[in-house]
């Protein structure tokens, strides 16, 4: 049977043995090489790895900050969970609230989630309730709603999203052996650099350069203020006034790393050669973090040692972008000869 991640690493998270644990099993997820980026990267063979968190439960890592938050939700008696989500927040809370038997509200960006997110927010019982405006404006909307109504905050301003999250950290240096030098990733609402850095802090004195990668219609980050019309076709990164700032710009700051923006030519070019290069299907927004690895090879930066990807989200998350691009393919008549 497959612990989940709050029996296994138990010790360096804040649970009780009163807290009852609320778990699909999340955590634990492949990290594997990439060679053939690698080498288009200029790097050496086995140096360059992807976290697979598409792999988790409900397909992200969000998972990850989902079990200990809802299980503190349960502990403190809550009468339900909420959050603002542009779509994996809120596939995961609805799927841990489910199983927690906690009621789940959704406040989505009307028109902006991938079908799969919202068809999982669906399949598990949500409420939904679609905001015209972006995803900042229905975060507002949320929080408004939250106030004295009983229900808890699932989103990463709850504490115990960050420290469930930062269990990614402790799994790459098991998985490695050590702290990689440098970790690539994207960066949206900024909560998973935010935990990612804490992870490596708490876990000895070697730790990555951290190296966030924001999409170029949506980087308040890279610009120093708030964008209020984000725009970039990886929806999950869509935000423009990030929550947990503060966090990132320490990551970015205490580790030496930086934070930079791609475009969405940039992201879609590195989610179609994950895939046909490596195998590995994830999201567009998960994209980000290897498009701006290619970025800064082209521009020379100086890159040694091991590097992972955090890839956040499954492909299958969001259908419909592939549909979008030109294949070939054919039609034919059952039982006539097709040439190869
Ligand atoms: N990748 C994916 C697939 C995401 O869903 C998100 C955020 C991020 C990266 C960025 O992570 O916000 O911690 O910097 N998704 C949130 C959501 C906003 O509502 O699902 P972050």
């Amino acid at each position: 049977m497959k612990l989940g991640l709050i029996e296994k690493y138990r010790s360096r998270l804040p649970v009780t043995p009163a807290t009852p644990i609320v778990t699909l099993g999340e955590g634990g997820t492949p990290l594997i090489p990439a060679d053939k980026l690698a080498a288009i990267a200029g790097l050496p063979k086995g140096s360059l790895f992807l976290k697979i968190e598409g792999a988790n439960p409900t397909g992200s890592f969000k998972d990850r900050g989902m079990t200990l938050a809802i299980s503190k939700a349960l502990e403190d008696k809550a009468r339900g969970v909420l959050c603002a989500s542009t779509g994996n927040t809120a596939a995961s809370a609805a799927a841990y609230a489910a199983r927690a038997g906690l009621p789940c509200v959704v406040f989505l960006p009307k028109g902006n989630v991938a079908a799969g997110k919202l068809a999982q927010s669906l399949m598990y019982g949500a409420r939904i309730v679609e905001v015209r405006g972006n995803f900042d404006e229905a975060l507002a909307t949320a929080l408004a709603a939250a106030k004295s109504s009983g229900y808890t905050v699932v989103n990463s301003s709850n504490p115990w999203r960050i420290e469930g999250q930062k269990t990614g950290a402790f799994e790459i240096i098991e998985q490695l052996g050590a702290p990689p030098a440098f970790q690539f990733m994207p960066v949206g609402n900024a909560g998973n650099i935010t935990a990612y850095w804490r992870g490596y802090r708490e876990s000895g004195k070697t730790r990555p350069r951290m190296m966030g990668f924001q999409a170029a219609g949506a980087a308040p980050l890279v610009l120093g203020r708030a964008v209020l019309k984000p725009k970039t076709i990886a929806t999950a990164i869509r935000i423009g006034n990030p929550v947990s700032r503060e966090g990132a710009l320490a990551a970015r700051d205490e580790s030496g790393g930086l934070i930079d923006k791609v475009t969405d030519a940039e992201i879609i070019a590195a989610y179609r050669m994950l895939a046909r290069l490596e195998g590995v299907f994830c999201e567009p927004s998960s994209a980000a973090g290897v498009a701006g690895l290619l970025k800064l090879s082209r521009a020379r930066f100086p890159l040694k040692g091991r590097i992972v990807c955090i890839l956040t989200g499954h492909g299958l998350k969001d259908p419909e972008t592939p549909l979008k691009f030109k294949y070939k393919r054919k039609t034919v008549t059952a039982g006539s000869r097709v040439t190869l």
